[in-house]
């Protein structure tokens, strides 16, 4: 009998549950540090200079050695909100997306909007160059201080909402650094899927 087999993406996916798929990608969830995955590119949480710092850049650039810092000097910068591209140095992921989210004050200073655009922008960039999978980390929920609930429902959600209008990804795993981060994501995945049934039955109304 045939055995289906499954691209490799690095130590995670003996890890990964799959915890949905929107059309032809998965969405997986997993506990790890981003530096070791495999997917075609993995998204940094960078600043808008592009100039390094602590956290899951320092990693990556640590990782990937100083052909990405290269890189991010001759673009120059990034604003927030949105996200760049440059090869991989001599990480397994081939491509560094550096996305930039915002710094969390008080959720009324767009925050939402130029986190979402973050990751709206790391997909964009990666379909353009016909990247098949990425992984990303939960941008901004470090040192820019964004509330992981509140972080995550935003990531989940603009990461479906794209899937569901284009083509072209076949996986997309969220790498969380915590196991509270990981349940965090994992309950806002279940949020989420009850909110979508619940408006399904309010469309489809009584009866139907
Ligand atoms: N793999 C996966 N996730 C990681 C890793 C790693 N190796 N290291 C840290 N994280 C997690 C953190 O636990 C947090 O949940 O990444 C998330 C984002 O945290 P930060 O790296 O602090 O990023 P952010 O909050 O977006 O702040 C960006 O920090 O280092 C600077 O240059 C960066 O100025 C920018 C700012």
């Amino acid at each position: 009998m045939p055995t289906l087999s499954r691209p490799a993406y690095g130590e995670s996916s003996k890890r990964t549950a799959v915890e949905r798929t929107i059309r032809n990608t998965i969405i997986s969830l997993v506990k790890g540090d981003i530096t070791h995955e495999q997917t075609d590119a993995i998204v940094n949480a960078a600043n808008a200079r592009l100039a390094g710092g602590g956290g899951v850049d320092g990693a990556i650039h640590r990782a990937g050695g100083p052909e990405i810092m290269e890189a991010c000097r001759k673009i120059g910068g990034c604003p927030t909100g949105s996200a760049v591209i440059t090869a991989g140095g001599r990480l397994k992921a081939r491509f560094v997306i550096h996305a930039v989210g915002p710094v969390y004050s008080d959720g009324r200073h767009g925050e939402d909007r130029l986190l979402s655009g973050a990751y709206a922008a790391s997909l964009e960039l990666a379909l353009q160059h016909d990247l098949h999978s990425i992984a990303f980390p939960a941008i901004s929920t470090g040192i820019y201080g964004y509330p992981i609930d509140k972080a995550a429902r935003i990531a989940l959600e603009t990461v479906a909402g794209f899937l569901r209008a284009r083509d072209g990804l076949t996986l997309v795993r969220f790498v969380l650094f915590s196991d509270s981060d990981l349940a965090v994501y994992r309950q806002t995945v279940q949020q989420i899927a009850g909110d979508r049934e619940a408006q399904d039955r309010r469309t489809r109304g009584p009866g139907d």
